[in-house]
């Protein structure tokens, strides 16, 4: 798959560029040549190179470059069986929220861990990831709420991320709801994540990111905003939580040129035009929408249609998205969006790469990217979205290093 720097949108997130007969050939962990067989047998490199050669055979299966997960939150403790079962007998997530459960209580677990509990937890997440092909991770902090625990979640991510073979793109999500300690008082939680949790997490170079969840029970628009601009002003970027279940303006987010805005299962009809103008990416989350048990998923169709750049992840998280598996995503995405599979699958790899701002390392196979690679035992790559919940992820390459699983 090649194309321009930006996101792929409208037709064009339909151009997967198949290639039957093909050979990606991998060198100092980058991408050197990818194409049909005869063209990457003729590469230069490889006369130079011959005896360092491996060669694997992926005869008969389908290769994609490694899943891109941009929207993660794997630092937690414990699944959250209470709200599953209560939302079973009919509650919905947001009365759960507001009667102690939700978020909040996820933060107990966090606040009371050491951080190589945490790290060995969110290992477990990733390592489930990597083995369907997963080779980047967006990973959130968010269930500390106090500086202390989230500096302590970022560290134990940084700590995860050094041992796991794929690439961690670390995020600060001080701001995922108010604590029940500034209950009442949520603009000086604003302030504190600004004046100090923001600045130390630069400063210690432990996040790439900031995001907000902005919404009803989570932070207003204005607040959204100012932490946007604490963000910006100590050189991260910038993501958001939005429109998962009402509307919200989004001029005023976007003035701080996001790198994605996600979940957006409610936008404004007039904010379309306004996503199909800049680079700033929608990613859809339908793990959420199903496990909440939603009747609606996020209307992919309207934002494809015009124009606007989307991305899928899973939204791992013990709430709302207990998941780790791209492949059931694009899956749903096909069934219950209508995206294609060929649509799905770019949404999970180049698109996404663009909503972490990596798309000139990542997302697609070609030469000088990384060589991220999964390996699926199916004939035909849309047999990825159809067998459902039927892991078919054989191989994973990551940065060059082979992970193989069960190559036959
Ligand atoms: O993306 N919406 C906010 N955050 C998560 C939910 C996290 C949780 O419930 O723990 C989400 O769905
Ligand atoms: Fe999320």
């Amino acid at each position: 798959m090649s194309g321009g720097p930006g996101p792929r949108r409208g037709p064009a997130l339909q151009q997967i560029g198949l290639i039957q007969d093909a050979a990606v050939l991998c060198g100092g962990g980058r991408i050197i040549a990818a194409g049909t067989q005869a063209e990457v047998l003729r590469h230069p490199w490889l006369k130079k190179n011959q005896r360092k050669l491996r060669e694997i055979d992926c005869g008969g299966k389908v290769v994609i470059p490694g899943w891109i997960d941009s929207h993660t939150h794997p630092v937690f403790m414990e699944p959250r069986l209470v709200d599953f079962s209560k939302r079973i007998a009919g509650a919905g997530y947001e009365e759960i929220a507001a009667s102690g459960g939700g978020i909040r209580s996820s933060v107990a677990g966090v606040r009371q861990a050491t951080q190589s509990q945490l790290t060995q937890k969110a290992g477990v997440a990733l390592d489930a990831m990597l083995r369907q092909g997963t080779t980047t991770v967006e990973a959130k902090s968010g269930y500390g709420l106090t500086t202390e625990d989230e500096i302590k979640s970022l560290a134990a991510l940084s700590e995860a991320a050094s041992r796991w073979p794929g690439t961690i793109v670390p995020t600060l999500l001080a701001a995922h709801v108010v604590p029940a300690e500034f209950a009442g008082k949520s603009d000086q939680y604003v302030e504190k994540v600004c004046a100090e949790i923001v600045p130390l997490a630069a400063s210690r170079k432990l996040a790439a990111f900031v995001d907000v969840f902005c919404e009803r029970g989570a932070f207003t628009l204005e607040q959204s905003e100012k932490i946007f601009a604490a963000a910006r002003g100590h050189g991260l970027g910038v993501r958001a939580h939005v429109g998962q279940f009402t509307a919200s303006q989004l001029a005023p987010l976007l003035h701080h040129r996001p790198a994605s805005l996600d979940h957006m299962d409610c936008i404004h009809p007039e904010d379309l035009a306004l996503l199909a103008q800049g680079d700033t990416v929608v990613t859809l989350l339908p793990g959420a929408s199903y496990f909440l048990g939603h009747r609606e998923f996020p209307d992919a169709r309207r934002l494809i249609d015009a124009g606007v750049p989307v991305a899928l992840a899973t939204d791992f998280n013990p709430g709302t998205s207990p998941t780790p598996s791209i492949a059931f995503v694009v899956s749903l995405a096909c069934t219950h969006m209508k995206m294609t599979p060929e649509e799905a699958i770019a949404a999970s790899t180049i698109n996404a790469a663009c909503a972490l701002q990596l798309q000139e390392r990542k997302g697609s196979m070609e030469a000088g990217k990384d060589a991220d690679l999964a390996v699926f035992d199916v004939k035909d790559y849309r047999e990825i979205a159809y067998w459902f919940a039927w892991d078919r992820c054989v191989g994973v390459i990551a940065g060059g290093e082979v992970l193989m699983r069960d190559m036959r």
